[in-house]
């Protein structure tokens, strides 16, 4: 299953991709999680140290000048099946796999920002990255989750048609709820029908009827276990409310499934 989960700054985007990651591998699936986020956390989430994070793509000059300079010219559709191994770190489980099943992988990708590309233009460095995301949700096998920045516009048309669906995430106010409408809509434009909205440290009352907001619906309460955890570590895995939050995991990627198949 290849999903994207985007929204409002803040909203617990990084956070859920790292609980579908590693409830995806506890039951079975290698996973790929792509930070294509600037603020760069999803390693962290996970539980990874700082210098244990693995290089931005776009960082990498000597990338951009090989595969979208090649031979003098510029190649906008460059050949990218070897970077996932090369430029991935493995990222550990941090709970036990569910019993009597083999865990998948689970493996990181940052994709950084377009600020910090060195060699040539920005462009360069984002042609890569697009084809890179592109090539992930087309030609993996295995699952992929991709980490967005707010809206969806790194997806482009042709990759989002290929995404099983988006996981649109949204604070329990006003503001994130238009800005998840937002997300809705862009994505229905791409293409991207399957769409399911995580009201995440949900505290109860009832959701506004907001037009393009993705009609199936989902609650992640508000976690003080998760608190607690974030005053000294940035990991978010292996919480006191786990079991609560697998169980949830499990009912997105449920219904998503449902989606997809119809
Ligand atoms: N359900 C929750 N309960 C309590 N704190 C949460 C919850 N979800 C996320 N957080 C906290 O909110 C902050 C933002 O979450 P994050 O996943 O980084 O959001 P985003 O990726 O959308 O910017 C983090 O400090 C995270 O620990
Ligand atoms: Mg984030």
């Amino acid at each position: 299953m290849k999903l994207a989960f985007a929204g409002k700054g803040g909203v617990g985007k990084t956070s859920i991709t790292s609980w579908m990651a590693d409830w995806m591998a506890r039951s079975g699936q290698n996973v790929w999680m792509i930070d294509a986020d600037t603020a760069l956390s999803l390693g962290q989430a996970s539980g990874l140290a700082a210098d244990e994070l693995p290089d931005p793509v776009s960082s990498r000059s000597d990338l951009v000048r090989e595969r979208i300079h090649e031979e003098g010219f510029l190649n906008l559709n460059p050949e990218v099946g070897d970077l996932p191994e090369e430029l991935a770190v493995e990222v550990p489980l941090y709970e036990e796999p569910f019993p009597g099943v083999d865990p998948g992988k689970k493996r990181l990708l940052v994709m950084g920002g377009l600020s910090n590309a060195g060699g040539g233009c920005a462009c360069d460095a984002n042609a890569l990255l697009k084809a890179l995301l592109a090539h992930m949700v087309m030609d993996s096998d295995d699952c992929v989750l991709v980490d967005l920045e707010a809206g969806v516009e790194h997806l482009g048309r042709g990759t989002a048609m290929h995404v099983d669906g988006i996981v649109v995430v949204s604070e329990p106010s006003m503001r994130s709820f238009q800005t998840a409408s937002e997300v809705g809509r862009m994505a229905f434009e791409l293409g991207l029908e399957n769409q399911v909205l995580v009201v995440n440290r949900y505290l109860g009352g009832t959701f506004p009827e907001l037009e393009h907001l993705p009609e199936e619906q989902f609650s992640m309460p508000h976690l003080p276990g998760l608190i607690e955890r974030q005053m000294s570590d940035g990991n978010v895995l292996n919480l006191p409310e786990s079991v609560e939050i697998d169980a949830k995991m499990e009912m997105i990627v449920r219904s998503l499934q449902k989606m997809t198949r119809a």
